[in-house]
């Protein structure tokens, strides 16, 4: 069975292995800032907020010397950079989901990269043939349901949410949100436009309430008893499960039960975050440095462990939590053919009249 994923022979690891290593990494950050002179600077765009990934670019630092100086901007970097032009600082851009970074690309706001080191650790699938952008985390979007009111054997397949049993029981986001369009895109793949079209207006028909809020507002909704299934990122559970700061997201989290789609088929969507390197880039060596870093098995582990995704580089150990949600078979379509059929995805929406 290759088909089950290509992450393969990953051991389940300690939390207290990765403490370790967060508190190496934040051992080493005292070195940086002598060394960083020696190797220069890189500037990084991400969407991920700095003092999330601070330790592993600190670990970074104290490997080559490169200073990593950080830009947490939430939304709208692909915005940002075409204002900037030539004048931009950035160097490196970290966004999520192919149909971001496909859109980055488009714009060409990104420069062709070749290199050994992530041809190496990225699968071809996870990757832009002409090396614009590349994936270094993977998460699967999944379909939960509520356990009160749904069989897990009623639903294997994102084909089966246009069933009209489930009439006003489905709730999703907008369908504007790069996880929708890319989930649709990923169907243009799988099955044509002609299915994939029936899946967006037999979805539509089936919801409970106009499409609204993040991903974990449909785990809400559904703890609210508003609607009874629902689609989400995989990482969304380990952050709603662990989320001591906001413990009623336990509560939530509690009532779901997970499908992994497709299983028999063609497998699970699975998208990534990942980076670019930026076209106008001053530091371009060290942004390359720093994304094949990212890739390697030490950063691959933190980086996804610290978001509860996946390491898109085989080998590398699962966070126990994310292992906890079990093996899975993923679809391995190539995310750069995916991409390709975003803008189709986005006008069959429209045509279906889904918000
Ligand atoms: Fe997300």
């Amino acid at each position: 069975m290759n088909r089950i994923l290509t992450f393969t022979n990953a051991r389940l690891i300690g939390l207290a292995r990765l403490l370790t290593v967060a508190i190496m990494a934040a051992g080493m950050a005292g070195l940086s800032e002598t060394a960083a002179a020696a190797g220069g600077e890189v500037n990084l765009y991400s969407y991920r907020q700095e003092f999330l990934i601070r330790p592993l670019l600190d670990k970074f630092t104290a490997e080559t010397g490169i200073a990593v100086n950080v830009q947490y901007v939430k939304g709208g970097i692909l915005k940002r950079m075409r204002e900037e032009g030539e004048a931009g600082v950035a160097d490196l851009v970290l966004t999520a989901d192919i149909a971001t970074l496909s859109q980055h690309a488009r714009a060409d706001t990104f420069q062709p990269v070749k290199s050994a080191v992530l041809e190496a650790n990225i699968p071809a699938r996870f990757r832009d043939p002409e090396g614009r952008w590349f994936g270094l985390t993977a998460r699967a979007r999944i379909i939960v349901y509520s356990k009160d009111r749904v069989k897990p054997d009623e639903i294997n397949t994102y084909e089966d949410l246009t069933d009209p049993k489930w009439a006003g029981r489905i709730c999703t986001r907008s369908s504007g949100h790069v996880y929708m369009k890319s989930l649709l895109a990923s169907i243009i793949v799988a099955k044509g436009e002609e299915v994939a079209q029936g899946w967006a207006k037999g979805v539509k028909k089936n919801l409970a309430r106009k499409p609204q809020g993040n991903d974990r507002a449909q785990v809400k909704a559904i703890w609210q008893g508003e609607c009874d299934i629902a689609l989400i990122n995989t990482y969304y559970l380990g952050k709603m499960q662990f989320n001591e700061a906001e413990p009623e997201q336990k509560e939530w989290a509690a009532v779901i039960g997970v499908i992994f789609p497709n299983r028999d088929d063609r497998g699970t969507h699975v998208n990534i975050s990942g980076g670019g390197v930026a076209k106008y880039a001053k530091n371009r060596d060290n942004a390359v440095k720093l994304l094949e870093f990212l890739s390697g098995d030490w950063a691959q582990e933190y980086y996804a462990a610290s978001n509860y995704e996946y390491p898109v580089k085989p080998g590398v150990a699962w966070h126990p939590a994310v292992e906890s949600w079990g093996r899975f078979h993923a679809d391995e379509a190539a995310l750069s053919e995916v991409a390709k059929q975003v803008p189709l995805a986005i006008k069959l929406y429209d045509r279906a009249g889904y918000r």
